[in-house]
């Protein structure tokens, strides 16, 4: 077997076997094959797709690369939730806690930001003290005991998968199906949870701009946790315009927070409580879907899953006295209102015009605007700036007039200020009539949507 002739058979379009693919990874993982036969690889599986048992290999290639977590000291039914990117996704924040207050043992590794996209990892080190990197004997005595951890992904948990991301990010190879499938469950698999809830992003700021693409993501997906013997839910949820309020790592905190103090944004609150339902149901503490999110409100008013925050922060070592009194966290040192006139003015058509609907947004700009201000990061080793980001005063399908709010933007920097206030008002567009259709929910992908005619 060698590397050229595998790069060569892909590239013709033929299916490759589970030795050569695991050849691939395994030879990469451990430096053997270059970055550029990797790189040429990697485009003529972009251009000639896998089918669903090659990207299934694939995941398990990448899966077996490192160490597998080892839960089995964890009692209960483990269950994880993944995120396939978005701009102002905070949910694992307010999940999380959710889950533990009603007994369920949350074990989640995640990521940091890359690109227009956040990472959870770094919006927890938004709280003072906060440590996101733990040993895993205290990974699992801290699940034990208070049901919930998050840290960031050890570097033996799917290296393959580590290597290959990043030379995807450069070589524009990082939007194809079976690519971002096999990359996701790896991490999934290798992390140990017995059930896994999917969140699969579609819209202007996620890797999937269509339904289409989005529905075949999330059944590639659940088909490959399913094949590994575990159950697993996708709920495909829209990332047309920020999720929620805030963008940018201390303000998505306490936007969370306020979320579990009972102060959340609509859309917001509702994917979290449908991922917290189907990961209730996964972890067999209710009988269905509505039973769950009866528990989820429950907790919610009670302050349980309030208090659940305090105590996981605790845990890992962070300051909760800044989740009780919130205006203890540091601010940015300036901030820019964008008002109503600001994008009457960008949007040349509409000069003349004294109100509108916000009928489109292109989130990925958003997503810019906020890594303009220093929130996110261009190249893995950025240092990225937790203070600074955007608090959306209005959403798609408000009505909006020329004095009204449309947002905040908080920066440390005029210059980088000015910056993102020129993107942000680009990346809507107006109405005189409003067409927006604000859904939030599209679909849910179980074991039972899954058939052979999606293998390509
Ligand atoms: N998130 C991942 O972990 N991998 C991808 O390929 C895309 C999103």
């Amino acid at each position: 077997m060698n590397t050229y002739d595998i790069i060569m058979k892909k590239r013709d379009g033929h299916i490759l076997s589970k030795e050569e693919i695991v050849y691939m990874v395994n030879g990469y993982t451990k430096g053997e094959i270059p970055d550029y036969q990797m790189s040429a690889f990697l485009m003529a599986v972009y251009f000639q797709g896998m089918n669903h048992e090659e990207t299934t290999m694939l995941t398990m290639a990448m899966a077996d690369s490192g160490e597998r977590l080892d839960l089995s000291a964890i009692q209960g039914i483990k269950v994880d939730k993944h995120s396939t990117g978005g701009v102002g996704d905070k949910t694992s924040l307010i999940v999380g806690p959710i889950l533990a207050s009603l007994g369920v043992p949350v074990t989640k590794m995640s990521g940091r930001g890359l690109g227009h996209t956040g990472g959870t990892i770094d919006k927890l080190e938004g709280i003072p003290g906060f440590c996101t990197s733990i040993s895993e004997e205290e990974f699992v005595n801290q699940v034990n005991e208070i049901g919930l951890s998050i840290v960031g992904q050890t570097a033996n948990l799917a290296p393959a998968d580590k290597k290959i991301y990043a030379l995807r990010d450069v070589t524009a190879t990082v939007d194809n199906i079976s690519l971002i499938a096999a990359s996701i469950m790896s991490k999934k698999l290798a992390a140990g949870a017995d059930a896994i809830v999917l969140d699969v992003k579609v819209g202007s700021g996620a890797f999937m701009k269509t339904l289409e693409d989005a529905r075949l993501l999330a059944k590639t997906m659940v088909a490959i946790g399913t094949l590994a013997g575990r159950d697993t839910t996708a709920v495909i949820t829209d990332m047309n315009e920020p999720l929620g309020n805030a963008v940018g790592n201390v303000l998505e905190v306490q936007e969370a927070v306020e979320c579990l103090k009972g102060n959340g944004e609509k859309r917001l609150m509702e994917v979290s409580k449908v991922l917290a339902g189907y990961m209730i149901v996964a972890a067999k503490k209710a009988d269905s879907f509505e039973e769950a999110i009866k528990l989820v409100d429950e907790v919610l008013s009670s302050g349980k899953a309030y208090n659940k925050m305090k105590d996981f922060v605790v845990a890992q070592h962070g300051d909760a006295s800044y989740l009780d009194d919130m205006e203890k966290f540091e601010k940015a040192k300036y901030s820019r209102v964008i008002t109503g006139k600001d994008l009457f003015i960008a949007n040349q058509e509409s000069l003349e015009w004294t109100s509108a609907y916000l009928i489109a947004c292109n989130n990925q700009e958003i997503g810019m605007t906020s890594l303009v201000l220093g929130g996110g990061r261009e190249t893995k080793e950025s240092e990225i700036d937790l203070t600074v980001g955007i608090r959306l005063c209005k959403h798609l399908g408000d009505a909006i007039c020329a004095s009204d709010e449309i947002a905040v933007l908080y920066g440390n920097d005029e210059e980088k200020l000015e910056i993102a206030f020129k993107r942000f008002v680009k990346a809507y567009t107006l109405s005189k009539s409003n067409v927006f259709d604000n859904k939030i929910v599209y679909e849910i992908i179980t074991r039972k949507d899954i058939d052979t005619s999606f293998s390509d």
